[in-house]
C-alpha cells in the first residue's frame, strides 16, 4: 500500500482502541480499507514479531519440528497477518487448511481473500474448525495480539478451543498486562501441553515468586533493515506516535507432549533464558535471568567476560544462555540462542 492511500483518521482510531487495551463489544472494522491499512502498518509490524518467534522456533527445533498435519486456526485474525506469516514459516503444506476466525465477518472475509490469494493451493475457511476438532485432526490454534480484547467469557471460549487444540502459536504485545495474562495462559495448561517456547522448564512460572510481581515475561523483535530511512515507516511512525525500533512481545508456543522430539524440552536444566533485554551500565550489565525454575537478577562485570558482554548488548533477539554463576555475579556463559551468536561462543 502506498503512503497516500493510507487513511491516517482509520489508524488514529484504532491505534487508540488497541491503547485503551480493554475488552471491546462491538467490532472497530468498519470496511476493508480499515483492515488493508492496519495490515500495512500496525499488522506489518506484528509480523515482523511472528517472523522472530517463528524464526527462534525454527531455529530452536533445527528446523525438523512443524506443527502436525490438520488444521491452522487464526483465532481474532484481524487482516490475517499472524496466519499468513506462519504458513510462510512452515511452508502451507503443512497444514490441511487456514481457518479464520475473528468476531468481525468482514475481518475474516478480507483474511481469507488474502491468504488465497498469497496461497492459492491451501483450503481457507471461515470460522472454527468444528468437524476436524471433532474428529479428532490435530488443529494447530494461533493467536495474535486478541488477549486483552477480550471479556471474561470469550477468554473461557478461547482457552476451550486452546484445550483441544493440539499445538498453541501464541504472541501478544510485550506489555506488562499481556504478559501476566500469557503466564495465565501457561498456568492453566502446562499440564497438558509440553512448553516448547520461551520457558526452559515445564514447571510453574518463576515470574509468579511474589518477589517478581513487578516483572514480565516479554522479548524484543528486530525491525527490517533500514526502516528508519523509509519513507513510508517514518511516517507511520511520527503520526502513530510509535518507536519504530522498539517491537516488543510476549509468547507462548505450547505442543501435546507426544508431538514433541526427545531433547526439545527435556535436559535443560543450566539453560536461562534472558527476560527483556541487558542493561548496560558503565563497567557492567544487568540482566533478568529465568531458568532451573526461578527468575533472579544477574549482572556480568564487563572485565569478567568483555566479549560475552558485548555479544549480549548486541542480540537484538531473545536470548537463551548457559550461565557459571557465583551469587548473583556470571562469571562466564555461552550464548545458545540466538543461533548466530552461538556461533561466537565464549568457553565457560
Ligand atoms: C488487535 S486485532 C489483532 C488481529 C490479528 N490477530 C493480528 O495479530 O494482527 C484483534 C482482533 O481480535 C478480534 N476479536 C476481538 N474479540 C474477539 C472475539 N471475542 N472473538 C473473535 N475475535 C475477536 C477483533 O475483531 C480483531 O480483529
Amino acid at each position: 500500500m502506498k503512503l497516500e492511500e493510507l487513511d491516517w483518521a482509520a489508524l488514529d482510531r484504532l491505534r487508540d482502541l488497541f491503547l485503551a487495551s480493554q475488552p471491546i463489544r462491538s467490532t472497530y472494522w468498519r470496511n476493508s480499507h480499515d483492515l488493508a491499512c492496519y495490515d500495512a502498518t500496525f499488522g506489518e509490524r506484528i509480523g515482523w514479531k511472528w517472523d522472530a518467534v517463528l524464526r527462534a522456533l525454527i531455529a530452536q527445533t533445527q528446523g525438523i519440528w512443524r506443527p502436525p498435519l490438520g488444521p491452522l486456526l487464526d483465532f481474532g485474525c484481524g487482516s490475517g497477518i499472524a496466519g499468513r506469516r506462519v504458513l510462510s514459516a512452515f511452508g502451507a503444506s503443512t497444514f490441511s487448511a487456514l481457518h479464520l476466525h475473528d468476531k468481525s465477518r468482514l475481518a475474516e472475509n478480507f483474511a481469507a481473500d488474502q491468504a488465497r490469494e498469497k496461497f492459492p493451493g491451501i483450503s481457507v475457511a471461515c470460522g472454527v474448525p468444528e468437524v476436524a476438532f471433532e474428529s479428532g485432526l490435530p488443529v494447530t490454534l494461533l493467536v495474535s495480539h486478541v488477549l486483552n480484547e477480550l471479556s471474561t467469557t470469550d477468554t473461557r471460549h478461547l482457552m476451550s478451543l486452546a484445550r483441544r487444540a493440539s499445538t498453541i502459536l501464541w504472541v501478544e504485545p510485550g506489555t506488562s498486562l499481556a504478559s501476566r495474562q500469557l503466564i495465565g495462559v501457561r498456568e492453566a495448561l502446562k499440564g497438558e501441553f509440553a512448553i516448547v517456547r520461551p520457558c526452559p522448564y515445564q514447571n510453574s512460572c518463576g515470574l509468579l515468586n511474589a518477589a517478581r510481581q513487578t516483572d514480565w515475561c516479554h522479548h524484543f523483535a528486530p525491525p527490517p533493515p533500514g526502516l528508519s530511512m523509509d519513507p513510508f515507516w517514518v511516517r507511520f511512525a511520527r503520526q502513530a506516535g510509535i518507536d519504530l525500533r522498539s517491537l516488543p512481545y510476549s509468547h507462548l508456543v505450547l505442543a501435546r507432549p507426544d508431538l514433541v522430539p526427545p531433547g526439545l524440552i527435556t535436559d535443560r536444566t543450566g539453560e536461562h533464558r534472558v527476560i527483556g533485554r541487558p542493561r548496560s551500565f558503565k563497567g557492567y550489565l544487568e540482566l533478568l535471568s529465568c531458568g532451573d525454575e526461578k527468575v533472579e537478577p544477574l549482572t556480568l562485570q564487563r572485565r569478567d567476560k568483555p566479549e560475552l558482554a558485548d555479544q549480549l548488548e548486541e542480540t537484538d533477539e531473545a536470548i537463551l544462555a548457559r550461565w557459571m554463576i557465583e551469587g548473583r555475579r556470571i562469571r562466564s556463559g555461552v550464548i545458545i540462542e540466538p543461533p548466530s551468536t552461538a556461533l561466537r561462543e565464549t568457553p565457560l
